[in-house]
């Protein structure tokens, strides 16, 4: 199988709430963030990712329903494991929830999930997500004892946070690139499915290859960000084109 590439495409939302945070039902608002989605599937996305925040400061709760009735790939839900939160997950039976930590005044997120310091209330929810159709993923440091937990909870993947390796260079990013190497090969010899993402470009991506096993990347700030000049098919195009130098998939 190839690598997969979910599209995160919160950020097409905050451009429409910098402008029409107020005014959401009107007949002018844009960017739309169903076209953005169809978009991205016909330059050949696997998934649409969106997060849906407590604070709704990008995807509101009418985009989650209408990608999930509108899209023709998978979608994957990011959420904090809040029962309102996972109200709407169940309701909308996405074909994929990630579990992240959410802090309001985070500008993005900012690490990973602590798997192994609330194991209980995550199981909790895990069954309840996987019992209903949906297949969860903890978003997580690569570190070997969150790894592990993850499994220990039932949870279908996991899903590495690489905004570490993302923000270093160097010594410090190899370093953190054998982490995630090692927090793969841990994850897949527990019968995970392994994801990763955070901070990626096609820049940097080159340097992830040597983690094995990945199946899928969540890529959304650079895409949106590279969508200014060339436009988002193209710049999905452009990541697509970077992935196919991944070959453990
Ligand atoms: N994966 C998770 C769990 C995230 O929270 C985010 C950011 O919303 C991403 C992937 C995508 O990160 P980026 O926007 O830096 O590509």
């Amino acid at each position: 199988m190839s690598l997969h590439l979910g599209v995160n495409i919160d950020h097409v939302a905050t451009l429409r709430q910098a402008r029409y945070r107020t005014m959401l039902g009107a007949h002018n608002v844009e960017p739309s963030i169903l076209q953005a989605a169809l978009e991205a599937e016909s330059a050949g996305a696997h998934s649409i990712t969106i997060h849906l925040r407590a604070d709704r400061r990008h995807i509101v709760d009418e985009d989650v329903y209408l990608l999930r009735r509108e899209i023709g790939t998978m979608m994957n839900l990011e959420m904090g494991n809040t029962p309102e939160i996972l109200g709407i997950a169940l309701k909308v039976k996405p074909h994929f929830v990630c579990m992240v930590p959410e802090n309001r005044e985070e500008v993005t997120t900012e690490g990973g999930l602590d798997v192994l310091g609330q194991k209980d209330v995550l199981r909790a929810s895990v069954s309840q997500l996987e019992a209903n159709g949906t297949r969860v993923s903890m978003f997580i440091d690569p570190d070997l004892d969150q790894v592990r937990a993850s499994a220990e909870i039932g949870a279908s993947m996991i899903e590495l946070h690489t905004g570490t390796f993302a923000n270093e260079l160097g010594e410090k990013r190899n370093h953190e690139a054998a982490r995630l190497k090692a927090a793969a090969e841990l994850g897949q010899s527990l019968g995970l499915q392994i994801n990763a993402g955070h901070g990626l470009t096609t820049k940097n991506l080159a340097e992830l290859f040597i983690v094995p096993h990945l199946s899928e990347l969540n890529i959304g700030h650079s895409i949106v960000a590279r969508s200014v000049f060339v436009g988002l098919r193209a710049a999905i195009q452009e990541m697509l084109e970077a992935m196919k130098g991944y070959t453990y998939a």
